[in-house]
């Protein structure tokens, strides 16, 4: 169980009747609610981390798609919440939500977004445009990737995590250097993290024991972006929660959090999850570390 946290009173949800939230009602809690009409009502500086895990837009085929060796369908992201009209539609999106981050997030507070090719290039001109300073970008190595599916285009095995502050003036962000270096990959502590998708026993699964969500993010993966750039005590948001994972974690590390997700079906799944502490240790080295560490 994560503990000092009351699950039954864990769901707020968002009210067209208020206009603005004091922070302790929502401190600790995941409001069911469009991150579009929520974050204009959370106060002004009042954030010291953000994790955006937004929509990818990955324009998928309608057609079936059937990977080219082993002939099994791929199960790709066909959610509603990724589906969008145009690039300028997603655009839109994007800003909107970057608008209501920069205003509530605190002076020296950093944000992390993550993204695939499919999006993260706009999403870090859009970032860029509105002012934010680029500090890093982690690519996100995946030792279990999707196999390629037609074997037409290289096989997809990262994502990008972009982080930044909101403001180039910005100099007090909280950044544990010795960690970063130690979650690195070779002597440099260079930018890769080589962690596995999530699976097995992490994976929330539904009754009929498919997956709850298409894109549930690793532990592992929020573990190192919360422990790098957040002190304990501090408050994080993640405006498009998903299974949670974000919260899940924050709050195993002594750090507050409050999260926004607007789909009812994945609520359930995050109280159910918060019954039980997420694991966090340390995990063993990939080979792909473990090479890399030799040679280098
Ligand atoms: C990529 S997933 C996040 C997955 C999450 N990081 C996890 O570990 O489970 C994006 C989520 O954003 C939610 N979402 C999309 N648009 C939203 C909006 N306007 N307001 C709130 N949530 C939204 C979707 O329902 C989806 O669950």
């Amino acid at each position: 169980m994560v503990e000092h946290l009351n699950i039954d009173k864990l769901v707020l949800e968002d009210s067209k009747k208020v206009n603005q939230y004091a922070l302790d009602t929502i401190k600790n809690k995941i409001i069911l609610g469009d991150a579009l009409e929520v974050m204009k009502k959370i106060p002004d500086e009042s954030i010291d981390l953000v994790f955006i895990d937004p929509p990818y837009f990955l324009q998928l085929p309608k057609k079936k798609l059937v990977r080219w060796n082993v002939k099994t369908n791929v199960e790709g992201v066909e959610d509603e919440w990724d589906k969008f009209e145009s690039f300028e539609e997603y655009d839109s999106f994007i800003q909107k939500i970057l608008t209501q981050t920069s205003r509530i997030m605190k002076e020296n507070a950093t944000i992390w977004i993550i993204s695939t090719y499919h999006s993260v290039h706009r999403i870090g001109k859009i970032m860029q445009d509105l002012g934010y300073w680029l500090l890093s970008d982690i690519i996100w190595l995946k030792n279990n990737p999707m196999p390629n599916w037609l074997g037409v285009r290289f096989t997809n095995a990262t994502e990008t995590i972009i982080w930044a502050v909101k403001d180039k003036k910005s100099k007090k962000y909280t950044f544990k250097k010795e960690l970063a270096k130690k979650y690195g990959v070779g002597k440099v502590g260079a930018n890769v993290w080589v962690i596995p998708l999530c699976t097995g026993k992490e994976r929330l699964k539904k009754e009929d024991g498919e997956k709850l969500h298409s894109t549930q993010k690793p532990v592992e993966l929020l573990k190192r972006i919360i422990l790098t750039t957040s002190n304990e005590g501090d408050l994080i948001l993640d405006p498009m929660a998903g299974t949670g994972t974000t919260g899940h974690v924050a709050k195993e590390l002594k750090r507050d959090f409050i999260m926004i997700e607007r789909e009812k079906k994945y609520i359930e799944g995050v109280k159910q999850r918060f019954k039980i502490a997420p694991n966090l240790k340390d995990r063993k080295k990939s080979s792909i570390e473990e090479e890399v560490e030799r040679n280098s």
